[in-house]
């Protein structure tokens, strides 16, 4: 374990979000897997954490806290500060719903069908320059008056929310250590070339305003190295994986993050995933597929459901004998692409149902809502995890679930998860636009002897307990430690 440290962590959502429920102040836990697997650095580290006030009770205890930095207790009991940005209704509206999801999210899982979108008109420029700018500026200046209070401490920005942070803050102060973490997938260099000029390159000389900038896999670094050279003109050293920019150097590094075994462990026999898994039991099938995700276009839902009807429509024997189980949590829904991607959900596995249903039988069990102890109720009890995200960073699904099965359960995997150079060798792989490929791994993962699909799970269970969450966290704080070396070249 890393020794204890001053972090200033910063991200978008934070790890809690404040609601009022019958004149209370209640504490909710912020959402997402990236807040799941920062918050223990909360636990072990003195912690800063930085976020947007995102609920109307977030404005009113940034509001009693004279806009700075206040006491928070975890609910394991340990102690951390909390700071709220509170940004402009109309500003953060540009930023999240305009630039950050349908833009930045879109162009790096590749999500964009060129030919028609995007158009980038005044719309994106506007939300740029007085969206993404500014809160990226309200964002840096929280850091800088923190770092104020304790110039000791190291920085440490979360994704693609906050490119242009960590260029302000170092104009302002030259001297902190500053860390970044991209937790999605980097695309290849021509396809950032779908963004204007000024705004691809404020992306990446924001990027590398940092000592390091982090990915969940080599491919990512890759992409990320060579889009650096070509856009801003750095340069890269493939044998150091570093940059050479501006008379700095900044480490590039690798490392998929993961989850706290011991925390799923103890969830899985929590009495909410127990009630949870009794209501499954009932009318359980011979075989049911289990995917649980966001309801985003990446995931790549919709060819899921097109893949089990190939499945179904080839094996008539399993008929009435297997379930495709989709828990899905609706995201995003106030940007029109993911609204109208739920209504693309509903159609597919309605035309599926509709094909295939018979004598008390629907093939596809979709359920649209925020429920996790259902999640991992489901973990438990899947015959086939199916992940077949068209582009994801990582995807923490395919590390949760096969710790907590009990069925012997096959993951199938995308080969374009992060996840997947970690656990390919032991999950049925696929190419997440072969839907064909898809249904035969379906076949493949159903029929599979027991023996086989025990041999896979305990090897995917071994290397995430190896590779956990803490080794994660101690391995982004030696990057953060690395001495930087002078430029060469
Ligand atoms: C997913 C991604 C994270 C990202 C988060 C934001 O969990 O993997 O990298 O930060 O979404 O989600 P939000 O709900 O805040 O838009």
């Amino acid at each position: 374990m890393a020794e204890r440290r001053r972090l200033i962590v910063v991200s978008n959502r934070g790890p809690v979000a404040y609601a009022r429920e019958r004149g209370e102040r209640i504490a909710r836990r912020g959402g997402g897997g990236l807040v799941t697997a920062l918050r223990s650095l909360v636990l072990h580290h003195d912690v800063t954490w930085i976020a947007s006030a995102m609920t109307f009770e977030d404005r009113a205890v940034a509001e009693e806290a004279g806009g700075e930095s206040f006491a928070e207790t975890a609910r394991d009991g340990s102690e951390y500060r909390l700071r709220f940005v509170v940004h402009d209704d109309q500003a953060y509206d540009w930023f999240y719903n305009v630039v950050a999801n349908p833009t930045l999210w879109f162009i790096q899982h590749y999500l964009w069908d060129l030919k028609t979108a995007p158009s980038l008109d005044h719309g994106l420029h506007h939300a740029w320059a007085e969206g993404y700018v500014p809160v990226n500026h309200a964002f840096a200046d929280a850091v800088v008056d923190e770092l104020d209070r304790d110039p000791g401490a190291a920085v440490f920005f979360h994704d693609y929310h906050l490119y242009l942070a960590p260029r302000f803050v170092r104009e302002a102060r030259p001297e902190p250590r500053l860390a970044h973490f991209v937790h999605i997938p980097w695309p290849q260099t021509d396809y950032w070339h779908v963004l204007p000029l000024e705004i691809r390159r404020a992306i990446h000389d924001g990027l590398l305003a940092n000592d390091v900038v982090g990915f969940h896999t080599p491919r990512w670094r890759r992409n990320f190295m060579r889009s650096a050279e070509d856009v801003v003109g750095a340069v890269p050293d493939w044998a150091r994986d570093d940059i050479g920019y501006e008379g700095r150097r900044i480490g590039i590094t690798a490392a998929p993050i993961s989850v706290d075994p011991s925390e799923f462990d103890e969830l899985a026999r929590s009495d909410a995933v127990l009630a949870a898994g009794r209501v499954h039991a009932r009318g359980r099938p011979e075989k049911v597929i289990v995917r649980v995700d966001r309801t985003d276009p990446s995931k790549n839902i919709v060819r899921g459901f097109r893949a089990f009807e190939l499945y179904l429509e080839a094996h008539p024997e399993m008929h009435r004998r297997v379930v495709m189980l989709a828990l899905l949590d609706p995201s995003r829904q106030d940007i029109p692409e993911y609204a109208e991607y739920i209504g693309a959900i509903l159609r597919e596995s309605r035309r599926v149902n509709d094909r295939f249903q018979q004598g008390g039988w629907t093939p596809i069990d979709l359920q649209i809502n925020d429920d996790f102890p259902q999640a991992v109720a489901a973990y438990k009890d899947y015959d086939v995890l199916l992940v077949n995200a068209i582009f994801d960073g990582l995807n923490l699904v395919a590390k949760e679930a096969p710790l907590v099965n009990e069925r012997d359960g096959v993951l199938i995997l995308s080969e374009n998860a992060g996840a997947h150079e970690e656990l390919g060798d032991w999950a049925l792989s696929v190419n997440p636009f072969d839907v064909a490929g898809q249904a035969e791994a379906i076949h493949r993962a159903l029929d599979m002897p027991a023996a086989e699909r025990r041999v896979r799970l305990e090897a995917i269970r071994s290397w995430v307990r190896e590779h956990d969450l803490g080794a994660w966290i101690d391995g982004q704080l030696e990057a953060l430690d690395a001495e930087p070396l002078p430029v060469r070249g």
